[in-house]
């Protein structure tokens, strides 16, 4: 039966605790974008990035997954693991990880307004000024490239492979060469993507950044809790983005953060989040700083979402299990797993490919509307189009399934339109290799936050099946 309440794509949920850090901040007059609230997330965030998992769990030890129902096996968490509440300040023995990666003793975390000013940072960390080139990751949500423009720079675009769909290792090293040879200039930075949460092929890539000596970002936006052999996404490079964002893991309404190499790059991100004022008794600035530090009100929603990180990241897991399963009966309908052991995703927004020659119910009538109100993360104003057709879009059928849903009271989504096909990036260097385009044209995300049920999953899988003809 249609549900009443529509199964919305994802949407953090609350622990019950944030009111508490709220009212504290209130009881003691810290609204400010500054106090306790800040501080406090800001360190249980440096516990959790720097955190690793229990042998056994780390997925790697694992056996290879040899089809699609064991993929479930790689995961780092199982099904006794869920759903718990965990404090994650507490000495708890029943946590899913333990403190104290000595490899990441010395990162730190800088909580900021929003993700995409926690990218916007990590440029300016790194030294990217007007001019220069910043290679990053084709197939993402706009906010990855975007900062690289607002500080002059131009993004130059490195498509996908197809295991985790992030950047392609190989693809990355050509794209540096053909960029040194055509500028006589090493792109200043490499932004490397966690797409949906899937961990990128990390190790690979940072071989590349370290060979040619340029700093590597990453954003995890969408990765928070998502593992690459243990250790946690986002802390591989120089500089890791977090998002909190109302549709991610975990939320303070609105607000991102960075993770920094250390105690002097956290200093730095933090003059430059705070107008980057100069040490005078009155206001004298060098630098052009920004006004980027998260309030202390939404830090206090942050702590108490920081109680229930793990069980979101468990639910979202047990939920792919379920698609999994689901799926692997279906043809012509392919989840997209963990593809080796070492990944383990957090699997932020589950994902499906459909085959081109699957037909959908009302597949004739597809892209005969246009988008008339801003729905979703990205709510706002849209500028209304004539025309629902671009040179690139999703297959008729992937459309058609998308209205089939919405019908049913499900929201779903296409796959992020690749930055190398987005006219305000026409003039970009790209280095393609078809990846992200094919799996634009056949990609969709499904329900898959903590307001999703195990009965929402079924429904869910019930219409896609009742869809195809
Ligand atoms: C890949 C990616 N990067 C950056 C961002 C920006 O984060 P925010 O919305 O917090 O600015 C988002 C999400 O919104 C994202 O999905």
């Amino acid at each position: 039966m249609k549900p009443e309440k529509r199964i919305i794509l994802c949407l953090a949920h609350m622990s019950g605790n944030e009111q508490k850090y709220i009212k504290e901040a209130f009881d003691t007059n810290w609204v400010v974008p500054l106090g306790p609230n800040v501080n406090g997330f800001e360190e249980d965030l440096k516990r959790f990035v720097a955190s690793t998992v229990p042998s056994g769990r780390r997925g790697e030890s694992q056996p290879e997954k040899t089809d699609k129902r064991d993929a479930c096996a790689v995961r780092d968490f199982s099904e006794e693991d869920y759903p718990q509440s965990i404090e994650p300040h507490e000495n708890n023995p029943e946590r899913l990880w333990q403190e104290g990666d000595e490899r990441l003793k010395d990162k730190q975390v800088v909580a900021l307004a929003s993700g995409t000013a926690a990218v916007h940072l990590s440029l300016v960390g790194v030294g990217v000024e007007a001019g220069d080139e910043v290679i990053c990751q084709s197939f993402t949500f706009c906010a990855s490239s975007h900062p690289v423009t607002y500080l002059g720079a131009k993004p130059v675009f490195v498509d996908s492979e197809r295991d985790t769909w992030n950047m392609d290792p190989e693809l990355l090293e050509t794209a540096i060469k053909d960029r040194v040879k055509k500028t006589g200039k090493k792109p200043k930075a490499i932004i490397v993507v966690y797409l949906y949460g899937m961990p990128a092929k990390i190790e690979a890539i940072k071989a590349v950044a370290d060979k040619y000596d340029i700093p590597l970002i990453e954003d995890a936006a969408e990765g928070l809790g998502s593992r690459y052999r243990g250790q946690v996404c986002g802390t591989f490079g120089e500089y890791g983005v977090l998002s909190f964002n109302g549709n991610k893991m975990i939320t303070t309404s609105g607000g991102g953060a960075l993770i920094c190499p250390d105690e002097a790059a956290r200093n730095n991100i933090m003059f430059y989040a705070t107008q980057a004022r100069e040490g005078y008794p009155y206001y004298q600035h060098e630098k052009i700083g920004y006004n980027y530090r998260l309030s202390n009100i939404c830090a206090g929603i942050g702590r108490g979402q920081m109680t229930v990180l793990d069980e979101h990241i468990a639910h979202h897991r047990h939920l792919a299990r379920l698609y999994a399963e689901a799926f692997a009966e279906v043809d012509g309908i392919t989840f997209h797993d963990n593809p080796s052991p070492e990944m383990s995703s957090n699997f932020w927004l589950n994902t499906i490919t459909i085959d081109p020659k699957l037909s959908i119910k009302g597949q004739e009538n597809a892209y005969k509307s246009t988008v008339k109100s801003a729905v979703g993360g990205a709510a706002g104003v849209i500028h209304f189009v004539d025309s629902a057709h671009t040179d690139c879009e999703p297959n008729a059928n992937v459309e058609a399934l998308r209205v089939w849903l919405d019908g049913a009271n499900i929201e779903s989504r296409p796959l992020w339109k690749p930055m190398h096909k987005q006219p305000c990036y026409k003039d970009c260097a790209a280095y393609t290799n078809g990846v992200s385009e094919e799996l634009f044209k056949i990609g969709m995300c499904l329900p898959s936050g903590p307001l999703v049920t195990d009965e929402d999953v079924a429904y869910i899988v019930k219409s896609i099946k009742e869809a195809i003809v």
